[in-house]
């Protein structure tokens, strides 16, 4: 049914896929597609080796909830194979298992330690014939008349796909169907040409350079003279996929003119490893979505290990107090002593169930206070008159607002008996609200690690 809908639903499918996978990354049971019973054709052209895993995880997945997923594949591969929850379609290569195995021990051999004159050919030479291989592979896909029409006749609604080799991205294209990519990368930045993703010589490392995000301006030059010589370099090693693409699609493209077309990027890395660097809306970070979730983290870690610290905790009054409350309560339900330290007058601020609280007095009363506060609120809500009006009332609240927050500090730094029970206290770390320092500078001068809630910073100089 879903197929008469036309192309939109299948932009759907696959735009729903990544965010499948997000979920699947986030090792979420609940199953869209099951709620929703609605079930798509997935076609799934895999590239050999290591990529297999993780386009090997998600074919299974995408068949246990209920899409029917074909796989194509070689009849003759190192890793390739049948999965429990998808169907696998082989086409005959004209290789053999031995030139298979031939090819993967020369790999190996290439991965030893050879003199640098001879290290440099020999990789030359076994990339020339893995790129030979895969091309071989890939006619022995596309030029499969029938294999092709067959692949046509099915209706998929998207292709998954890896697109370093582009098998099939170039089928996908060919049959004008939505193609998800998974990848850890491309060389000479494809996948940054193909989506139009920013990616400035002058702060995105370029391969081999082994430059990090912060390049002095020496590394800059040569990352763009790196980062000029690459298109040509993509040329040269696409040359034979292109003249392949062009013979069997009947007309010339680029790789990049392909690429292009791909729906979502499913990227293999994650920025606790890879420098920072741009990234476009149609891009899906999923590493670590064929980890195998060896031991599961015990819900109460903490209670498990038996450890507990003391935690002082600087809060801050109004809205920033809800999540600053939340960690307080958690610590102390895990076990950890939590003291809180509360102004005597205060908007929100108050005792919770897993936490002490230790007040201290402030020079202000709670009617003073409570004026402040209403006249701030009040000036949030409503504009006084004219622009410069309002600016200026505005400055004017703000800064009896935080004359009554640094009195607060002051009360507390100078309440010597106070500041002496805290350093008797011997905290492990202080949680705290950097936007008004108090609870920031108190750390500080007790040498105690501070741990900031923030949702942002002010500008500062
Ligand atoms: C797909 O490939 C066939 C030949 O293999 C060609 O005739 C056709 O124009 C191609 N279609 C597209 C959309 O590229
Ligand atoms: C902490 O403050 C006291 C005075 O209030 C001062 O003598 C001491 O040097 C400060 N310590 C640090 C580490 O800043």
């Amino acid at each position: 049914m879903f197929r008469h809908e036309g192309s939109k639903m299948r932009w759907t499918f696959a735009a729903f896929m990544g965010h499948f996978i997000l979920a699947v990354a986030s090792l979420e049971e609940t199953t869209r597609s099951g709620a929703s019973g609605w079930t798509g054709k997935l076609l799934v052209v895999p590239m050999d080796g290591s990529h297999w895993t993780g386009v090997k995880a998600v074919a299974e997945e995408m068949g246990r909830r209920g899409h029917q997923v074909l796989v194509v594949i070689p009849e003759v591969s190192v890793r390739l194979g049948p999965g429990k929850h998808f169907t696998t379609r082989t086409f005959p290569v004209p290789y053999g298992q031995e030139e298979l195995d031939e090819l993967q021990a020369r790999n190996a051999e290439a991965s030893r330690k050879l003199p640098f004159l001879e290290r440099i050919p020999t990789r030359i030479s076994n990339m020339k014939r893995f790129v030979k291989f895969q091309t071989t592979t890939a006619e022995s896909l596309l030029f499969n008349q029938e294999l092709v029409d067959y692949l046509r006749k099915q209706n998929f609604d998207a292709v998954l796909t890896s697109p370093a080799v582009p098998t099939g991205a170039i089928l996908a294209y060919n049959l004008s169907l939505p193609a998800v990519y998974m990848l850890r990368g491309l060389p000479c930045r494809l996948d940054s040409i193909a989506t139009a993703c920013p990616d400035p010589p002058s702060y995105v490392p370029r391969f081999f350079t082994k430059s990090t995000d912060r390049m002095s301006f020496g590394e800059r030059v040569v990352n763009v003279l790196v980062s000029c010589l690459e298109p040509v370099l993509c040329k040269l090693s696409y040359w034979t996929v292109e003249n392949m693409a062009s013979r069997f699609l009947q007309r010339d493209v680029s790789l990049a003119d392909i690429l292009r077309t791909g729906a979502i990027w499913l990227m293999r890395f994650d920025f606790t490893l890879e420098f920072p660097k741009p990234l476009m809306p149609n891009m899906v970070l999923v590493a670590g979505i064929n980890c195998g979730v060896k031991n599961p983290l015990t819900k109460n870690h903490d209670e498990k290990s038996g450890w507990t610290g003391k935690l002082l905790v600087v809060p801050m009054d109004g809205s920033h107090w809800t999540g600053v409350k939340a960690v307080a309560e958690e610590m102390g339900r895990k076990g950890h002593m939590v003291i809180v330290l509360i102004p005597e007058v205060s908007m929100r601020l108050g005792p919770g169930k897993h936490y002490i609280t230790k007040m201290f007095p402030v020079s202000y009363s709670r009617d003073f206070f409570d004026q402040v506060m209403a006249d701030y609120s009040n000036l949030v809500t409503t504009s006084p008159g004219s622009l410069l009006e309002t600016v200026v009332s505005k400055v004017d609240q703000v800064k009896k607002l935080f004359k009554v927050f640094a009195s607060t500090g002051e009360s507390l730094f100078k309440n010597q008996e106070l500041i002496d029970f805290i350093r008797e206290q011997n905290f492990d770390a202080v949680l705290t609200d950097p936007v008004l320092p108090i609870g920031a500078v108190l750390a500080y001068n007790l040498s105690v690690p501070a741990v900031y809630m923030l949702r942002g910073m002010p500008v500062w100089s």
